[in-house]
């Protein structure tokens, strides 16, 4: 897909969050999501390495049906700035079928305007809708992703700890912070709102 989003979008001018929209990923958005996906600066706490050719994408989008739960196009005039992800565990995992773990994504232009935050919100509380069976969401980040830590923390997601050398990423073991949300905190954000 050829052309930009808006010239008049940069990492200066804030955005109408009721302009962001999600769907699904479709084959279409390789091109849009080689802009994140290709940046060693977004990539830097992924566990993966940054994406080299738009075969890289287009494999990406073709593995979600069974890398994923869904996995959605984080939207602005219907093109894909970032994503956001759901994966649950399985049912026959007895012991971890009532979690879910979400992950997301953005183009480095569009950071720090409350995109993630506002999306994340809304993604949870449906999240929870559409499977009832939940007990918990959660999120792993890095620590010294202090940026994705604030938007769990905007989103009430509760910081639960940090999991010492918890994964090696990258030539070197990542400390990880684990956040969750539960559907009693979404009861309890309700009920503080409506004081
Ligand atoms: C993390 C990420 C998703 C955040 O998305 P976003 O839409 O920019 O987030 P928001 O604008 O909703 O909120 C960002 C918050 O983090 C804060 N923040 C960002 N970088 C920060 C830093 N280095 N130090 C302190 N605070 C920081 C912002 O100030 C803002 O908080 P505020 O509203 O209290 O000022 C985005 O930066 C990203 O895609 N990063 C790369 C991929 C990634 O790390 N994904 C998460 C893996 S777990």
């Amino acid at each position: 897909m050829e052309g930009t989003i808006s010239s008049k979008e940069d990492t200066n001018t804030s955005i109408d969050l009721t302009q962001i929209t999600i769907r699904p990923i479709e084959d279409s958005d390789a091109d849009d999501l080689m802009v994140w996906s290709s940046d060693e600066e977004v990539t830097k706490f992924c566990t993966w390495e940054p994406y080299t050719s738009k075969q890289n994408a287009i494999d990406f989008i073709n593995k979600v049906p069974t890398t994923f739960t869904w996995y959605k196009a984080i939207c602005l005039q219907n093109r894909a700035i970032g994503s956001i992800s759901l994966c649950l565990c399985p049912p026959e995992d007895r012991f971890r079928a009532k979690t879910g773990e979400i992950g997301y994504i953005l183009g480095r232009r569009f950071w720090n305007k409350g995109i993630v935050t506002e999306v994340l919100k809304k993604v949870s509380k449906a999240v929870f809708g559409e499977y009832p069976h939940l007990e918990r969401l959660e999120a792993l980040t890095d620590l010294e992703n202090v940026g994705s830590q604030r938007v769990l923390e905007k989103a009430g997601f509760v910081k639960e700890g940090v999991l010492r050398n918890y994964m090696f990423i990258k030539g070197r073991s990542r400390n990880v912070v684990v956040f969750s949300l539960l559907p009693s905190d979404l009861e309890t954000q309700v009920a503080s709102l409506s004081l």
